[in-house]
């Protein structure tokens, strides 16, 4: 049973709550294929998704979960709001709490940000990506489609390529795939790599060929121009060069490798557009299981927020 008030990363949930978010999420697919895309799971409740950082993906697969939830949702562009006046975060939680919300689902560019605002409100928080910390939802819709496609995830292959020091997506991805039981390698640049990762049990590789040798699956990041500028990242061509996928090297992998990127997608830099939207791609696939997941998501929060003394965060 679920019993957390929010969802704030994959580190801190058991291998059991992680299945719970994929079993509901596999409950809730069938919704978005119906004629009337709705189930009334939280008729009467509020969503605000604050959006301290640019997305498409993630915004707008919230407002499609909620609304297929039947909730009604608010988006607040923090370019627009009184956040740029200098409001703190906390005060705007609070604030959104006193107008009768239910659910925040926040993104923001600090790591930390979503335990911070859910330790200062009542209302279910919900991680959209907090920095380079956590992207929970990524993570478990990216498990959901390897899932779809492959079957159990104990015993995979899972090569996470690119731009590991800043991303919230590999950080997320290495915490649910480590505890369902895959073998995970990372692949990047030295520069790309974060000290210590090893100790999450994943194997590090500086060779994109090795990194897709026995993989059932990689998963390919973007890279991050804007986090630390362009000076500390590898020429875009040599990135390509050394670590771009292409359908060459593609030939060397399993013929059935499963290819994703959580988008948005640098063509040319990260991989070919003939991989992108090529056999092995199921990255749009991605994007379609997120309303399922996040359906889950907001789902499960809302329903623990509702079982009197049953909260454990
Ligand atoms: N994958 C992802 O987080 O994309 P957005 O930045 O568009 O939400």
């Amino acid at each position: 049973m679920w019993k957390r008030k929010d969802l704030l990363g994959l580190e801190e949930l058991s291998k059991e709550e992680i299945e719970l978010i994929l079993s509901t999420a596999e409950s809730f697919k069938e919704v978005s294929s119906r004629e009337i895309k709705k189930v009334p799971a939280l008729r009467g409740k509020t969503v605000v998704n604050l959006f301290y950082e640019p997305s498409t993906r993630t915004r707008v697969s919230f407002e499609v979960a909620a609304k297929r939830l039947s909730a009604d949702v608010i988006n607040i562009a923090t370019e627009t709001s009184s956040v740029k006046k200098g409001e703190t975060l906390i005060d705007t939680g609070r604030n959104i709490e006193a107008l009768k919300a239910d659910v925040i689902v926040i993104r923001h560019n600090c790591s930390g940000a979503a335990a911070v605002l859910a330790r200062n409100v009542s209302l279910n928080v919900v991680n959209a990506g907090d920095g380079w910390h956590e992207h929970p939802t990524q993570a478990l819709l990216d498990i959901f489609t390897l899932k779809e496609k492959l079957g159990d995830i104990d015993g995979l292959n899972v090569s996470i390529v690119g731009d590991i020091a800043h991303s919230r997506v590999a950080r997320s991805n290495i915490w649910g795939l480590t505890k369902l039981g895959a073998k995970v390698t990372i692949c990047a640049p030295k520069m790309l790599i974060p000290a210590g990762i090893e100790e999450t049990g994943v194997t590090v590789t500086h060779n994109i060929d090795d990194a897709l040798k026995n993989a059932d699956a990689i998963n390919v990041l973007r890279m991050q121009f804007e986090r630390d500028g362009e000076t500390a990242f590898p020429k875009q061509l040599e990135y390509f060069k050394e670590f771009g996928i292409t359908g060459d090297r593609l030939k060397k992998a399993k013929k059935d490798i499963i290819v994703m990127h959580p988008g948005p997608i640098n063509r040319g830099i990260e991989m070919s557009s003939g991989v992108a939207d090529g056999a092995n791609s199921v990255i749009l696939e991605q994007v379609t299981n997120g309303i399922a997941v996040r359906m889950a998501v907001l789902f499960l929060v809302t329903q623990a927020r509702e079982s009197n003394g049953q909260i454990t965060d």
